[in-house]
């Protein structure tokens, strides 16, 4: 993830601007509740963990993971600046060997993280989630959805089927994934974003996958 460490400067101004309103939409759908315990997988550089931290308050805790010490560092600052409540963590760690035992987690958030991980990873890191999860734990996904067509989804393949090591996140069906892994949709909706199809999906686990 050296691309992470590299563009963290400019993808921190970037997500600001291209990226807010569905970051909150995201957050609106997953309803962080006072006193919840909360993971986000690839934080970048912790927008959502702040307002997650305050949601949960002195009684939670939100924890952010991610493999790029650089945007380890860009959250750090800014958690450090904004958060009054809540106790926030942030690792150091690949997404694919999740550091938790069963069980800790009311919510785990991915938001444009997902659709980094080729399918096969993409199904351990969904059964990993399933793990960490509670009973009745839900799993929040914001993403560059493959479920419709458009222009400039075309020509954003076709770019990133030439800059695979620049633009990493690939196109995915996110219900169709989270209902294989047995996962129960409990919200969904379809979007677009800059001419982009992104899908919101929240989901509770049925089983537990390990
Ligand atoms: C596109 S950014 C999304 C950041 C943030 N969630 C957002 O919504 O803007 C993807 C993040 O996932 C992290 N990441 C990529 N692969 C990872 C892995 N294997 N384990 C943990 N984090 C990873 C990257 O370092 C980066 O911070």
């Amino acid at each position: 993830m050296a691309e992470y460490d590299r563009i963290s400067g400019i993808y921190s101004v970037l997500e600001e601007s291209f990226k807010s309103d569905s970051r909150e939409r995201i957050l609106d759908m997953m309803d962080v509740q006072y006193g919840e315990n909360v993971l986000e997988i690839g934080v970048g550089t912790g927008h959502s963990m702040a307002r997650m931290a305050e949601q949960v308050g002195e009684e939670g805790s939100v924890c952010g993971l991610d493999i790029s010490p650089v945007m380890i560092s860009k959250a750090k600052e800014r958690l450090v600046k904004t958060c009054d409540h809540g106790r926030t963590d942030l690792i150091l760690a690949d997404a694919l060997s999740i550091p938790f035992s069963e069980n800790v987690f009311d919510a785990v958030l991915m938001s444009f993280s997902l659709e980094l991980f080729h399918e096969e990873d993409r199904r351990k890191l969904l059964g990993n989630i399933s793990r960490v999860l509670k009973p009745r734990g839900r799993i929040c996904v914001l993403c560059l959805s493959s479920r419709s067509k458009s222009v400039m989804r075309d020509i954003y393949e076709t770019i990133q089927e030439r800059f695979p090591d620049h633009i990493d996140c690939v196109p995915i069906d996110v219900v169709e994934e989270l209902e294989s892994m047995g996962y129960t949709i409990g919200s969904h909706r379809e979007d677009v974003l800059y001419g982009l199809p992104v899908s919101y999906a929240c989901a509770h686990i049925k089983r537990h996958q390990y």
